[in-house]
């Protein structure tokens, strides 16, 4: 899989890239994430990337041209599945639509900030709009390092043996149940007798009960959206 990102802060990827599952799978070579300085396309003296809406109102707006000058190069190298736009007003990011992503190869993700981007863009360079979730962001940056986290763990070899993503909670519209480790008693707390019963299907059972109470009482919505 390659990644290519868009972003006038390319800094803020360096730490979440850097460390546990992404690192992992970028140094198995299971994927390649490049990041794009936005202002490096700027044809402005000044280097600007950003301009006064038209017809007046607070707040920048991204330029289309260092956009298309950026995503034409990299459409010089290789075919893209999406062409991803980071926006508070795109469709909500959920499993299903991660999962399918995970099955696709090359991704643009482009990062938006100010008042956004040139609607143009949108209409003729964004292929998929997505928002991670009903609240607002300084800008897509955060968005599209959740996005990318969301895919990559899904990618064939990147998770161990020791974690299945399929047990992950939303894959099965349930949330995990709980878990715990030693000591098996810590100042009076017990942890539950079953888990010491070594009987794998009733430990298998218990767990399904805790994740459907779970469910039931955090987010009944996940088992009426079935
Ligand atoms: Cl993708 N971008 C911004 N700026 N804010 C958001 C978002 C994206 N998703 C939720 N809030």
């Amino acid at each position: 899989m390659h990644i290519d990102i868009i972003t006038i802060f390319p800094e803020m990827f360096q730490g979440p890239f850097s460390h546990s599952i992404i690192k992992r799978a970028v140094d198995k070579g299971l994927v390649q994430i490049q990041l794009h300085n936005l202002r490096h396309y700027a044809t402005s003296k000044h280097k600007n990337v950003d301009d006064y809406p038209f017809g007046g109102g607070a707040g920048m707006v991204l330029m289309i041209e260092p956009i298309d000058r950026c995503i034409h190069e990299l459409k010089s190298r290789r075919t893209y599945d999406e062409v991803i736009y980071l926006t508070p007003d795109g469709q909500l990011l959920v499993q299903p639509i991660v999962n399918h992503l995970s099955t696709r190869h090359n991704f643009i993700m482009l990062c938006g900030h100010y008042k956004g981007i040139d609607e143009r863009v949108r209409e003729h360079l964004v292929t998929l709009e997505l928002s991670i979730g009903d609240y607002v962001l300084s800008g897509g940056e955060l968005a599209a390092a959740v996005l990318t986290d969301s895919i990559v763990r899904l990618i064939p070899g990147v998770l161990g043996d020791e974690t299945s993503a399929l047990s992950d909670s939303f894959q099965d519209h349930l949330l995990s149940p709980p878990v715990y480790t030693r000591p098996a008693e810590y100042k009076g707390l017990k942890v539950p007798e079953v888990l010491f019963s070594g009987h794998e299907l009733k430990i298998h059972e218990w767990r399904h009960e805790q994740s459907l109470i779970r469910t039931r009482n955090r987010r009944p919505d996940l088992l009426s959206n079935e």
